[in-house]
């Protein structure tokens, strides 16, 4: 029988580390394509082919899958990414092609987490008008402009790759970082920087959750932004499922 495709919408640890164990496990019954959107300058590519770039669209994604005739379709972006897991999903409507969505854990509260949540980066703005003047953003380069109004406020911002992100703050230091990140840098940072408050998405997952243990250590509020709804259908949040569910499918 000759190896099933399967394409991995990634952009992730998980997607990478997904990858990885799949060719691992059924790397003879896999011709697996991983795909990246292409916003991050030197990637590491994961084990198997990688395509590069969007597909324009629900209807774009599903020409993908009838011309390269995909066989199972694994969504393992971000949790935030929800256009891209939107399309993921039309497009498995409209080929008829099996979808999975691999949704990592969010992060446990803890009872000395002083979470501030909200629904958007908007309120997350919102909600630093009564918090301090020393803001840590950790929310990634391309949704900072919320924050531009905070005039009277001095922020940390760390991205993945400065240059491409010059953020449209008055009074801000870029560091840039890719995780995973350490409890003992985080800590450091926050010492260092003299941090009063956090923002940060509730992406979950082990590679940045470091920042949040630093900031519970610290007594320091942080604001947390919801994740979106998932999309419906099957769903796991282990690697061990996901790989169960292609292979039970090979
Ligand atoms: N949002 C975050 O906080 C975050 C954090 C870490 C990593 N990421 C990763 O960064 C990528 C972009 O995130 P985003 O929030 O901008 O996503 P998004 O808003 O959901 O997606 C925007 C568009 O980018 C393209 N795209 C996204 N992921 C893709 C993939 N894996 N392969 C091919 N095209 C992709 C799609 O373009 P077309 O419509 O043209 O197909 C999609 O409509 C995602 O792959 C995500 O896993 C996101």
């Amino acid at each position: 029988m000759s190896a099933r495709k399967v394409l991995v919408l990634g952009g992730t640890a998980e997607a990478a580390a997904l990858a990885a164990r799949l060719l691992e496990r059924a790397g003879d019954r896999i011709d697996l394509v991983s795909s990246f959107a292409g916003r991050v300058e030197g990637l590491r590519p994961p084990p198997g082919r990688i395509r590069i770039g969007g597909f324009g669209g629900a209807d774009g994604l599903a020409a993908y899958i009838r011309d390269e005739a995909i066989d199972l379709l694994v969504d393992s972006t971000h949790p935030f990414a929800d256009r891209m897991s939107r399309n993921a999903r039309e497009a498995a409507d409209l080929t008829g092609v099996p979808r999975l969505l691999f949704w990592r854990p969010p992060w446990p509260r803890h009872p000395l987490d002083r979470w501030i949540e909200v629904d958007g980066i908007d309120a997350a703005a919102h909600a630093l008008r009564h918090l301090g003047r020393r803001v840590w953003l950790t929310v990634g380069g391309t949704e900072l402009a919320p924050f531009a109004a905070l005039a009277d406020r001095w922020f940390l911002v760390r991205v993945i790759d400065a240059a491409r992100t010059p953020p449209p703050l008055a009074d801000c230091t870029v560091i840039e970082g890719r995780g995973p990140f350490t409890l003992e840098n985080e800590r450091a940072l926050l010492r260092y920087h003299r941090i009063e408050v956090v923002v940060s998405k509730a992406s979950g997952g082990a590679a940045t959750y470091a920042k949040i243990e630093a900031a519970r250590e610290a007594d320091l509020p942080v604001v947390m932004v919801r994740r979106p709804l998932p999309e419906p259908g099957d769903r796991v949040e282990s690697i061990d499922d996901a790989v169960a569910w292609v292979t039970a499918r090979l």
